[in-house]
Order: structure tokens, then C-alpha cells, then sequence
């Protein structure tokens, strides 16, 4: 098999890089994808980073085993961990993800942007890197959600609790001058009806489909996109803990963001 007909392998700590996943399948249509969900070391993002390194090197491990040619770190605390180790150790396009402050800010000129991200994204360098770079002269309130991602890892991502969990966490905050919010994890694009219900007016701005695109652009440079004809790709999913009812979750929350993304199911 060549490279270019190898699958592009992802992870994330669990259910939330599917939407990395799903916009992958909607943008490279040709592309085997292997995604892992860590669900056995999940949540991530309220864990020490050495850990959070650790559990990330073992995924990398097993995707590499499997045999791909390209790696997505489809979560923002695992590349704020991780992705120069994972980096030093792989020999293929790795593509990491950030919360997408550059994209709100040129986004929205004025108003206040809220990014909201696991706790371990919101302390790490990478991010404060990013703050000084694009946050400066603007009004950046971070907002770290611990327990979101274990409500969604529930299969709870819409509906009563994911509302009170918002009020809550938004509950300290003056609002009215909110412009926009950033989903800097990748679980959280699955909460965004519910974030919308909450703030109607604001624009609510994620990095997926600019993380596609860089994947996009680095298979192209390097000659390893698949064949435009093919009509076999496959996509495959592993879990590192319980099955179920992970796995089903999956394929669940690949066609909810197929279909309010790509309009097909
Ligand atoms: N989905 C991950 C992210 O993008 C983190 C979830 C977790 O806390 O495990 O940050």
C-alpha cells in the first residue's frame, strides 16, 4: 500500500475529537480516518500535564501501530501537553489544535471574547503564548469548564443539564457586552445549540474546520493525499477503556455534527 492510501489516525481523550473526526470526513472525502478516544484516562483536562503527556505518547503508540500517515492531536489540552514530544518522535505531519482567539479576534472588532477551555489548556504556556500574541489591547475573559466534558462524555449534550451547566459557569460573568465565544476544546462543539439558546447575539467560533484545512494543505505539500477517485475509504474507531456505550457514542456524535455541518446524515 502506498502512503498516500494509509489511513490519517486522530485522538482525544474521548468523545470530543469526533467533530475533529467528522469534519475531516466532510472536508477529505477519499481519506481512511483511525480515531482513538482515551476514554480509560478521560477527562484530560483536570489532570496533572505530565500525566496528560504520558497518556498522549501511549495513544500516539497505538495509532502508529496501526499504520498512518498523518497524525491529528484532536484535542487542545493534549497538544498543549504534548505536541513537541509528539513532534520529536514521529516522522509524518502532526497537526495539533488551539482555542481559536486569532480567528475571534479579527472576527469581531470590538466586545468582549470569552474563551472557554479545560483548565489544563487555559494554565498551559501555549495558550498564554497565544493570549499575549492576539489578546492584547482586547477584552479576553478565559473561562475553564471543568465537568462539561464529563457530562458530554455521558452523552448528555443537550437538554436541561447542559443549560443549568452553562448558567452556572457563565454565572459570574457580566454578559451583555460578550461579542463572542471560542470552544477551545473539542468536546465543546457538541454543547454549541444549547451555548447559542443561551446568547442568541453572539458568534460562536471554533478552530475545526481551520485545523482540517492545515491538515488539508500539509498532506497536499507533502504529496500524501489520497487518490481523488477512490470510493473505499473506511472510517475506524477504537476506544482504550470500556466499549460501551463509548463506541456507539461515537458514531452518534459523527452524524449530529455531519448533519448540522454538512447538511447530509
Ligand atoms: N477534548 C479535549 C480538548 O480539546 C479535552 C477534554 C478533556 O478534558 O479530556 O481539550
Amino acid at each position: 500500500m502506498s502512503n498516500k492510501s494509509l489511513p490519517i489516525g486522530f485522538f482525544d481523550s474521548g468523545l470530543g475529537g469526533v467533530s475533529v473526526l467528522a469534519e475531516a470526513a466532510g472536508i477529505l472525502p477519499h481519506e481512511s480516518l483511525i480515531y482513538l478516544g482515551d476514554n480509560a484516562h478521560n477527562p484530560y483536562g483536570t489532570k496533572d500535564v505530565a500525566d496528560v503527556k504520558r497518556y498522549s505518547l501511549q495513544a500516539i503508540d497505538f495509532l502508529v501501530h496501526k499504520g498512518i500517515k498523518a497524525l491529528v492531536v484532536a484535542c487542545n489540552t493534549a497538544t498543549s501537553a504534548a505536541i513537541n514530544d509528539i513532534r520529536k518522535i514521529l516522522d509524518m505531519p502532526v497537526i495539533g489544535m488551539e482555542p481559536a482567539l486569532k480567528p475571534a479576534v479579527e472576527k469581531m472588532d470590538q466586545g468582549k471574547i470569552v474563551v472557554m477551555a479545560t483548565p489544563v489548556t487555559l494554565r498551559e504556556k501555549k495558550f498564554h503564548t497565544l493570549l499575549n500574541q492576539y489578546g492584547e489591547n482586547r477584552d479576553v475573559t478565559l473561562l475553564p469548564c471543568p465537568g462539561l466534558v464529563e457530562l458530554i462524555e455521558r452523552g448528555i449534550y443537550y437538554g436541561p443539564l447542559v443549560q443549568e451547566y452553562l448558567r452556572n459557569v457563565f454565572g459570574g460573568m457580566e454578559t451583555g457586552n460578550i461579542s463572542s465565544v471560542v470552544l477551545g476544546c473539542t468536546h465543546y462543539l457538541f454543547i454549541k445549540k444549547e451555548l447559542q439558546k443561551l446568547f442568541p447575539l453572539v458568534e460562536i467560533i471554533d478552530g475545526n474546520q481551520g485545523t482540517v484545512k492545515n491538515l488539508q494543505r500539509i498532506l497536499h505539500e507533502k504529496d500524501l493525499l489520497a487518490d481523488g477517485k477512490r470510493k473505499d475509504r473506511t472510517i475506524t474507531y477504537f476506544s482504550s477503556g470500556e466499549p460501551e456505550p463509548f463506541l456507539p457514542l461515537c458514531k452518534e456524535l459523527f452524524q449530529y455534527y455531519m448533519k448540522n455541518n454538512f447538511k447530509q446524515a
